[in-house]
């Protein structure tokens, strides 16, 4: 049985993409258990990096544009819906532009953004739940919990914990990879 799935996955490896040759490699050292099988060729470990110029410009000017897998599509359409009081700021937008960046946030969100990361996040939210913040999903603050407070907002290179770039430094290109993390001015700590 063992043998037969081989010759399976190998035929299917030969008739699709090196991509997936590239994917079984990469889960053998992983934390995460799902068989490698499935969806091989679509699901990655982080986000994609954000491609939509609206959404960088838009969304990109106080804080990073938080790659869209982050927050499930509920999320999205409770902040998109919500922008002239965006954490007290107003983040209004032209009808337009607001369409087009909803349409992407929606595209790409967690359920459809086909990565790992995203499922867990995605799974630490109950159902009836919507979040507007990433700081404040149950993975989110279950990875983070053990970092003291001096080293966030009493840290000036920090200040707050949804400047995720500070401390990792490739989340621009949707990489949050706890290999990678420097909190600035405490290098030396390990979490
Ligand atoms: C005028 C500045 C501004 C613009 C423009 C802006 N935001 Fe924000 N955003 C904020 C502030 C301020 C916060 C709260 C940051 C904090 O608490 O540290 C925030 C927080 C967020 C958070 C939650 C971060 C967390 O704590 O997990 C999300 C998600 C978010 N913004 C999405 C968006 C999207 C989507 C857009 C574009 C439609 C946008 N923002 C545009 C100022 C802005
Ligand atoms: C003050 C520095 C700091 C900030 C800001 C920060 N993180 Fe982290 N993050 C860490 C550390 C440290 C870890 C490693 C925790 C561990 O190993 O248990 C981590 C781990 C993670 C992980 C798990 C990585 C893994 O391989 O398991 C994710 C996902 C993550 N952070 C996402 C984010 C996002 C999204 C933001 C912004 C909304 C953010 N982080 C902001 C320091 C930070």
């Amino acid at each position: 049985m063992k043998r037969l799935l081989t010759v399976f996955l190998i035929t299917g490896t030969l008739a699709g993409t090196g991509g997936a040759v590239f994917y079984a490699g990469a889960a053998a050292g992983d934390d995460d258990k799902r068989p490698f099988w499935r969806d091989a060729r679509t699901v990655s470990r982080d986000f994609k990096p954000v491609m939509n110029a609206d959404y960088q410009n838009e969304c990109g000017s106080c804080h990073m544009a938080f790659p869209p897998g982050l927050l499930p599509a509920r999320s999205w359409q409770r902040i998109m819906g919500g922008l002239a009081d965006h954490f007290g700021d107003n983040a209004e937008l032209a009808p337009e532009t607001q369409a087009s960046i909803t349409e992407y946030l929606l595209a790409n969100a967690a359920e459809r953004a086909r990565s790992r990361r995203a499922d867990k996040f995605l799974r630490s939210i109950a159902a009836n739940e919507a979040p507007i913040r990433i700081t404040e999903t149950r993975y989110f603050v279950r990875k983070h919990d053990e970092i003291p407070e001096r080293m966030v907002s009493g840290n000036p290179q920090v200040k707050g914990m949804a400047n995720c770039v500070t401390c990792h430094g490739r989340a621009e290109e949707g990489v949050f990879n706890d290999d990678e993390v420097r909190i600035p001015g405490y290098e030396w700590a390990h979490f």
